[in-house]
């Protein structure tokens, strides 16, 4: 089985792609490869993010004479609004990575908004010796004025499904699979991943 390093040491996030890819290929964590820095997010958008994720562990596997083909996320929340506020900083809107005070200072600062409609963006960067593919996936929706459903996660208790018609927080996970922006994205990916896709995307690079 073919195996692919996914930038991320979350092992749900392993599992949702280990899913999502659909038992093709391994996935690989960050732990399985050995790799236990941290790596600087400091880019200003979802895909520079994605990008310096997914070179920082290839370049490792190079140090460590591995050819794995790696893939690296990044997600965020756009509320038009706000001017895309928090996107690319949305782990950490309200300062530090405390999901209650970040849905706090967004519902603060929707106070008396009649616009609340926003979307949330993941970005997939596939990273391998001969290529580099980004695929992005977005869903819709709009900002609730209080909290609806499980308030487990980020931002899916007050952001309200345009596909749903229902908070994130009240969807199972099923539900939120079929129409959320990571399922989206992986969806492409996946589609990419067939090879006999991979094969008709080299032969383009060829014949530039
Ligand atoms: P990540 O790049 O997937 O780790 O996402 C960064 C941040 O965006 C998370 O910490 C959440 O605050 C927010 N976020 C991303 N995806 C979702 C989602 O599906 N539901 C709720 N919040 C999300």
């Amino acid at each position: 089985m073919e195996k692919i390093v996914l930038a991320s040491a979350n092992q749900h996030k392993i599992k949702e792609f280990n899913e999502m890819l659909g038992g093709n290929f391994k996935i690989l964590s960050l732990e399985d490869i050995g790799f236990n820095r941290e790596i600087e997010e400091t880019g200003s958008t979802l895909i520079q993010n994605a990008k310096i994720k997914a070179e920082t562990v290839r370049n490792y596997l190079k140090e460590n004479g591995k050819d794995y083909p790696v893939i690296a996320d990044d997600s965020g929340l756009f509320i038009h609004v706000l001017g895309g506020e928090p996107g690319v900083y949305s782990a950490r809107y309200a300062g530090s990575h405390d999901d209650q005070a970040n849905r706090d200072k967004v519902l603060g600062k929707l106070e008396n908004k009649l616009d609340r409609t926003a979307n949330f963006e993941c970005v997939i960067c596939y990273m391998a010796k001969d290529t580099t593919k980004l695929f992005i996936g977005r869903t819709y929706g709009e900002i609730t004025t209080e909290e609806i459903g499980d308030t487990s996660f980020g931002y899916d208790c007050i952001f309200f499904s345009s596909d749903l018609r229902k908070t994130f927080g009240e969807a199972t996970a099923a539900e939120k699979n079929a129409v959320s922006h990571r399922s989206r994205a992986a969806e492409q990916l996946k589609k990419f991943l067939t090879p006999y896709n991979r094969n008709f995307d080299r032969t383009l690079k060829f014949n530039k």
